[in-house]
């Protein structure tokens, strides 16, 4: 679904990305791995279109998008819940959600029913503002927004990151669901490895912005773990 090749990227002189070839196959989850700093937010961001390139292409769904403006790389159906979830705290639950429907190319201006289905609490919670919402809630909401362009490709960057477990839980079997029942495709960003190794089918291995190893989930080896995932 998406082809990533030869992609560089420069914080100014910095040398971020170097030479990425990642593949994004259809119908799956492939899982972006490493530690703090490697390059996993950077890499989500230029896929986006939010970060300028110093080369390489991205082929999604048969077109190179590498120089597309983010909202036309929304439009064709790339979906982003971004690291920090970047809710409006002021804006209700409602206005949130709506927030992506301009994206929508089918001139559809009223959020999917779906998404209540998933997200059970959003509904309850319409008139809510977004900041009076727990961690969890917000997270729920973030990726509710990205779903209402109903995307084929749905970007997650570390959606469990400061979510107590019960709910860690909840967010894998949506995202299962999503790619099981709905037919999404899913690319995640993802530290915790016991979390990664349940929801992703795939990894992908960077280390100082470089991919370092990639392959089915059950051929992670506990080699791999030690040297480029554990602190
Ligand atoms: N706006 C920026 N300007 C300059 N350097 C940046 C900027 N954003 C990130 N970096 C640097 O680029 C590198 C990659 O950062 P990035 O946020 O992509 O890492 P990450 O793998 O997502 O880390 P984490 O696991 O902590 O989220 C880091 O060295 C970081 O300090
Ligand atoms: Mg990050």
């Amino acid at each position: 679904m998406l082809a990533i090749s030869n992609l560089n990227q420069y914080y100014g002189e910095s040398h971020t990305l170097w030479d990425l070839e990642v593949e994004v196959p259809a119908g799956e989850c492939t899982c972006v791995m490493g530690r703090n700093g490697v390059g996993k937010t950077t890499l989500m961001q230029c896929i986006m279109g939010l970060l300028p390139l110093r080369g390489g292409s991205m082929d999604f769904l048969g077109r190179d998008i590498a120089k597309l403006p983010a909202e036309r790389r929304a439009e064709l159906g790339i979906g982003y819940v971004p690291q920090g979830r970047q809710i409006f705290p002021l804006l209700t639950v409602q206005e949130n959600l709506e927030i992506g429907l301009p994206a929508r190319t089918d001139g559809r201006r009223e959020i999917p029913a779906y998404i209540f289905d998933l997200f059970p609490v959003l509904k309850d919670m319409l008139r809510r503002r977004g900041g009076d919402l727990s961690g969890g809630q917000q997270q729920q909401l973030a990726i509710g927004r990205a779903l209402v362009i109903d995307p084929k490709l749905l970007i997650l960057d570390e959606p469990t990151e400061g979510i107590q477990p019960n709910i860690v839980h909840e967010i894998g079997d949506i995202i299962r669901k999503l790619i099981d029942d709905l037919g999404l495709t899913v690319l995640l960003v993802e530290q915790k490895l016991p979390f990664a190794k349940r929801v992703a089918d795939r990894f992908v291995i960077l280390d100082r912005g470089r991919l370092v190893a990639a392959g089915p989930m059950p051929e992670l080896s506990d080699e791999l773990v030690k040297q480029y995932l554990t602190v």
